[in-house]
């Protein structure tokens, strides 16, 4: 098919009851890291974490965990702690006091996505790592500001890196956010980079994720041994937050906000 200067992407828009569906899932997966909060503490392995949150997802709220045999990924959440970027595999690992934890957890219910991940602190974190951590959400609410109809994906990259460098830290390029739906990975790509005004308009109905990684140290970063877990190359601290968004006729939905919670 031949792209039309009307339409010069193939990003799907939602219908009213898959937007629906697309609450419902969103909502779901914010309520597993509400649950998951109070039982990181040091002394917890993350494997303890992936199976608690296995065990909701499945009993509680009759979804399925996304991550688990995606493209052979072992496990049901995504743990990744201190200098790990993203797609931590839960393990044997012991929580220490200090450690700071990203989890990500994706849900499927009745066939949609949500997709959602918070910083989690095992006692006191050093304050480059509180910092870090709030440097990411300040990061990604100046990303979902900038969503709106008629403002382009670029707007939230532009807003991302500009809030995150303006704070003396720096965005992961390599991973970025996605559409989001009855496929994980939809189009368009969210990158968390770039200049304001480029990329494909937002349009009512779509639905896709911000997910800021910031490092306290430099950009770079390396995938481990085990082919999943991306750490920081200079083995500085790294931060994580994410959401599911929904662009509306008048801004934006967040679809993965705890009920009764600002940002
Ligand atoms: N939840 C991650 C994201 O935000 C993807 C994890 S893929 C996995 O896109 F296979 F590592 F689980
Ligand atoms: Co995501
Ligand atoms: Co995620």
């Amino acid at each position: 098919m031949t792209r039309s200067a009307a339409r010069p992407h193939n990003v799907p828009i939602k219908t009213d009851t898959e937007i629906e569906a697309m609450r419902a899932a969103g909502q779901a997966a914010a309520s597993v890291l509400d649950m998951i909060g109070p039982h990181v503490e040091p002394g917890v392995t993350t494997e303890a974490l992936d199976r608690l949150c296995h065990q909701y997802i499945v009993d509680e709220l009759g979804a399925t965990p996304a991550p688990l045999n995606y493209r052979g990924f072992p496990k049901s959440i995504c743990t990744s702690v201190n200098q790990q970027v993203c797609h931590g595999i839960p393990g044997s690992r012991v929580l220490k006091k200090g450690d700071i934890l990203n989890i990500d957890v994706t849900v499927i219910k009745d066939g949609f996505h949500g997709d959602t991940s918070r910083m989690f602190f095992a006692g006191e974190p050093s304050r480059v790592a509180r910092r870090v951590s709030e440097v990411a959400y300040g990061a990604l609410v100046r990303g979902i500001e900038a969503c709106r109809p008629g403002a382009r994906t670029g707007d939230i990259g532009h807003a991302v890196q500009s809030y995150a460098e303006s704070h003396r830290c720096s965005v992961v390029r390599e991973y970025c956010g996605h559409g989001i739906g009855r496929g994980f990975h939809e189009e368009p790509q969210i990158l968390h980079y770039g200049r304001a005004g480029t990329g494909i308009e937002l349009e009512p109905g779509m639905t896709f994720t911000i997910e800021p990684m910031i490092n306290a140290g430099r950009r770079h970063v390396k995938v481990l041994g085990d082919r999943w877990t991306v750490v920081t190359k200079d083995h500085s601290l790294s931060a994580q937050w994410e959401h599911t968004i929904l662009i509306t006729t008048t801004g934006h939905e967040i679809l993965t906000l705890p009920p009764d919670r600002g940002l």
